[in-house]
């Protein structure tokens, strides 16, 4: 793993944004995985800014999202095409046609899941994924406990990711407490990992990832394994983690 270590959080966003957009420049064509929560928030907003002044052009670019809820419509603020298109996808010229996310709306969210591996797989996976990292060590929605040759399938939400997240919802029993996501094989299979960190609450988390056995107790272990994994981390994450 190669470990960036920037100040603080409007840093790590602009690092992965020039490295985002240095790559789609050179690669107009390139397959993104793309991530939600509060980490890549910054890392979006740094795009569409480079989008307006320096005009890259995500036209060729196709996407996949790591997860979604399960039972909510696309239509939902809290689901995650939803935030897709309303923190990213809306501000650039990318085709919607060529951005994919699971459906969690689907009366047959297996079958949604089978599909979905397969669509990655047909579109010749994904060149750079983006990822964020749960206090758990989860990726994507991968909880503690997931086989490492899990592939896109259907999760049981741990109740400190379903609290993690209530603070988007307007309480936590809205929060859904299934939801479906690449698995940990099909994150692994993605050419180049860009894996953001950022603020006190991840100190532990990039402890274990750095320090920690590889097992599947904190899934983002496995990411040691990866041959091309960059690590952006803020100072308050370092902070007492030791990995100097
Ligand atoms: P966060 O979530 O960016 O909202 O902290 C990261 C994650 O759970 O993967």
């Amino acid at each position: 793993m190669k470990i960036i270590e920037v100040n603080d959080y409007q840093e790590m966003s602009k690092q992965a944004a020039d490295y985002i957009s240095n790559r789609v420049r050179k690669l107009p064509s390139l397959t993104l995985g793309l991530s939600t929560g509060g980490t890549p928030l910054g890392l979006y907003k740094n795009l569409i800014e480079d989008y307006k002044e320096n005009h890259t052009s995500y036209q060729k670019v196709k996407t996949f999202n790591l997860d979604e809820y399960v039972g909510l419509a696309q239509t939902n603020p809290n689901s995650y095409r939803y935030y897709m298109n309303d923190i990213f996808f809306n501000h650039i010229n990318i085709d919607k046609s060529k951005t994919n996310i699971p459906r969690g709306d689907v009366d047959d969210v297996e079958r949604e899941a089978l599909d979905y591996e397969q669509l990655i797989e047909r579109s010749g996976g994904v060149d750079i994924q983006i990822l964020g990292i749960g206090s758990n060590g989860h990726i994507g929605f991968n909880e503690p406990g997931t086989s490492f040759d899990s592939k896109t399938h259907i999760v049981e939400l741990a109740t400190s990711t379903r609290e993690a997240n209530a603070r988007f919802f307007n309480n936590l029993e809205e929060v859904p407490t299934r939801a479906i996501t690449m698995g940990i094989a099909t994150i692994m299979k993605s050419k180049e990992i860009l894996l953001l960190i950022s603020g006190e609450s991840k100190k532990e988390a990039l402890a274990n990832l750095m320090f920690g056995e590889i097992h599947e107790g904190f899934p983002a272990s496995i990411l040691r394994n990866h041959p091309a994994v960059t690590v952006i981390v803020d100072k308050a994450a370092i902070a007492e983690s030791k990995v100097h």
